[in-house]
Order: structure tokens, then sequence, then C-alpha cells
């Protein structure tokens, strides 16, 4: 009953839930009420609502990788990848995948060793921009590329792409796997995950958004529904949902739940401090309502920054090792995933720079490279498992 009282559920769910169950009722527990509400059996009801409010624990999938293993694998590893190579039935999802060019780097790389070892993969992506809008430019998917990963694909390999999808919004999408080996997200969207709302105020958020990137209005292009910037002078227009702020948490959330090892690749410099800040136990390095900048991540990140700062481009280092990770990842309110459950990291590596040795990379971190005057990006493979029930 505590769990479903305290649970992001809609408030009029929460209340008839409590009610068919509530065995102090006249009758016990609401038998008709409850197969209303759930649509199953009354024992088959209750199993399901204990595994939905983490009262007792599901079983892993059959194919997944337990994390102490792959915490394991990747430390021993300089490819994560090569993770898809041991598991039973290797499967990744990768998240605002743009022009696809990841997933072709990566199939070029991958595709024959899993043919080789009698493997079938199942590849999924998805992106914001809806296929056929004139807003987004070079980030849509690129259409001879589809066709080649759709049309020519060989029979060992599941592709499937879906454009115009939110990730957030993924607990519609019944053709996506419950948990993949990987999920990945390369270059992630800013400002979409540059600031953390549970940490910033919408004003401050706002001000900041003016100040750097110029006044923004939404308006509509050849009847579209456009986000325009005055940028300099110059008025830019992007697709209307560009200046939607999700944050890390939501990302994180979603990549902990949805695989068993996530790769956020490509990361530049203003996010990847905002994604920090959520992984560590201290709280100091989440100031309430405080934009990082260049000026103040010395102060707040202290040591941590001094370590990570030290990184020369392709090194890399445990961020355990340099400070504790948080003990439970806080459930974002953003993602509308049906599972309430609570999930941590329970390893987190760091590297410095866009594209390494015998990884696959997208095409934005191979645009970094021709990038003098920008700041290296940063690179994160994280290990997540739930948060064990008390
Ligand atoms: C910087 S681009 C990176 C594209 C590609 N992954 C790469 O590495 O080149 C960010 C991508 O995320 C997509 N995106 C932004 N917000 C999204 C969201 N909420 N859901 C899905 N895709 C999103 C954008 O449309 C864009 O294609």
């Amino acid at each position: 009953m505590e769990r479903i009282q305290h649970s992001p559920l809609p408030g009029t769910l929460r209340d008839e839930l409590v009610a068919g169950l509530n065995p102090a009722s006249a009758g016990g527990i609401d038998q008709v009420r409850l197969k209303e509400l759930t649509g199953l059996p009354p024992t088959k009801a209750i199993r399901a609502l204990c595994v939905y409010f983490a009262l007792v624990r599901e079983q892993a999938p059959a194919s997944g990788p337990v994390p102490e293993k792959v915490e394991a694998f990747v430390k021993q590893n300089p490819s994560p990848y090569d993770l898809l190579l041991q598991v039973e039935k290797p499967s990744l999802l990768d998240l605002g995948a743009g022009d696809l060019s990841f997933e072709e780097e990566f199939l070029d790389h991958y595709l024959p060793s899993l043919q080789h070892r009698g493997k079938d993969l199942t590849l999924h992506a998805v992106d914001r921009l809806q296929p056929g809008s004139q807003l987004g430019g070079a980030y849509h998917a690129d259409p001879k590329r589809l066709h080649r990963l759709t049309r020519d694909a060989p029979d060992s390999l599941q592709f499937r792409f879906w454009g115009g999808v939110d990730m957030l919004d993924l607990s519609t999408h019944p053709h996506l796997l419950h948990e993949y080996t990987m999920v990945t997200c390369h270059a992630p969207a800013t400002p979409t995950f540059a600031y953390e709302p549970t940490r910033l105020s919408p004003a401050a958020i706002h001000s900041h958004l003016t100040k750097t990137k110029g006044d923004y209005r939404t308006v509509r292009v050849r009847g579209e529904k456009a986000l325009e910037v005055m940028h300099r002078g110059q008025a830019l227009t992007f697709p209307h949902w560009k200046f939607v702020i999700h944050g890390p948490l939501a990302l994180l959330n979603l990549a902990a739940r949805r695989g068993a090892l996530c790769i956020l690749s490509a990361i530049d410099d203003e996010v990847f401090w905002e994604i920090l800040a959520q992984l560590v136990e201290d709280s100091g390095m989440r100031p309430p309502d405080v934009i990082f900048t260049p000026e103040t991540i010395p102060e707040i990140f202290g040591h941590v920054h001094q370590t990570l700062a030290s990184l020369t481009i392709g090194e890399r280092c445990n961020l355990p090792d340099a400070t504790p990770l948080r003990r439970t990842l806080p459930v974002s309110t953003t993602p509308r995933e049906r599972n309430p459950i609570a999930y941590r990291f329970r390893f987190v590596e760091i590297r410095r720079g866009a594209v390494f040795p015998g990884m696959p990379a997208g095409s934005t971190a191979r645009r970094f490279r021709h990038m003098s005057e920008e700041v290296p990006p940063w690179h994160l493979v994280l290990v997540p498992e739930r948060v064990p029930a008390e």
C-alpha cells in the first residue's frame, strides 16, 4: 500500500488501487475492481503489482548479462561493444540516431563477426525528427542508408528505425524490446539534456538560453511549427521541440532501464557536467539553480574536475576511483516509462575524446575532429543495476 501511495501514478489510479487492495474493507480484496484496473485475475494481478512496485524481483531476461559480469567485461576490454559478441541474443537501441551513420559504421564493424558466430542481431534506432520535415537538416535519417539497412539487410539482422519518436515517450512502442544488451546515445542533444529541471528552475534555464543562444519564439515555416532563435542578428529555425528541456536524469533513467550496458558518446562539455552531477553521490555537485559554466565548474566539482581535466585525448578513468557513485538514481518524472523501480549505476567509465580505435562512432563524433576550437567531448560507459529492495 505504501509503495502505491508514494508512487508517481496519477492520483485517481493510486486511490483506486489502494481501495481495491484494502484488506481492511469489508470482504477483503475487491476482485472485481482489481480486474477492472489490471485486466488480470486476482492472483496474477497481485503478482504483477508486486513486480511493478518492486516488492519482488522480476526474473532477469534469460539472454541479458548480469551487471557484475558486464562491469568485469568493460573493465577488461578496450571496446565495450565487444560485449555483443559474448551474449546469446545481442541487441542495441540507439537513441537520437540522427543520420544513421553510427548504425552503418557499427554494422560494418560487428555484423560479420556476429554472423561468423551464428548470432542474429536486433538493432533499433529512434529519432524525434519527423521524416519529411523541412527542419533538422543533416540529422535526418539518410534515405540511402535507411534503404540499405532495411531492404538490403541480411536475414541475421533485425533493423528498425522509428522517426518522429520522442525517446522519452517509448512506453507506447510495443515493438521495442523491454531490455537491450546495449543502449547508446551519441552526441546527446543540446540544450535538451544540458540542463537538469530538478536542479534548475524554468526561469534560470530560460534566462541562460536567451543569454547564450538569443531570443526565441514559436513560428510557422511553410505551415510547419518551428522554433525561431535570433542568434547574432540572424533568425535560425529548428524543430519546434528543440528547446524542450528533458535533462540528463531522464536520459540516464531511460538508458538504465532499457540497457544492460549504456554508452553516451561525443558528449559536449556543457551536457557532460550536467550528466556527471547526476551520477555522483555528493549533492554538493548538484547546487540548486546554479548554471554550470567554465567559471563555476572547477569550484563545484573540485578534485573530480581536476582528475577529469587532466585526462588527455583517448585516456580513460573509472569515476568510482575519483568519487562515490550515486546510491540511487532518482526516478525522473519525465520519461513515461511504466516502471517506477529505482536504478543506479554500479560502474561508470569516463573517456576523453570523440572517436576511439576499434569503436564505431556517429557523424557528430567524426565532425568533432575537425573542430579545433571546440572543447574535446566526453564519452561515458555506464553499467546500470536495479537498486536492491530493502
Ligand atoms: C546532436 S544530434 C546527434 C545525432 C547522431 N546521434 C550523431 O551522433 O551524429 C542529436 C539527435 O538527437 C535527436 N533528438 C533530440 N531530442 C530527441 C528526443 N527527445 N528523442 C529522440 N531524438 C531526439 C535529434 O533530432 C538529433 O538527431
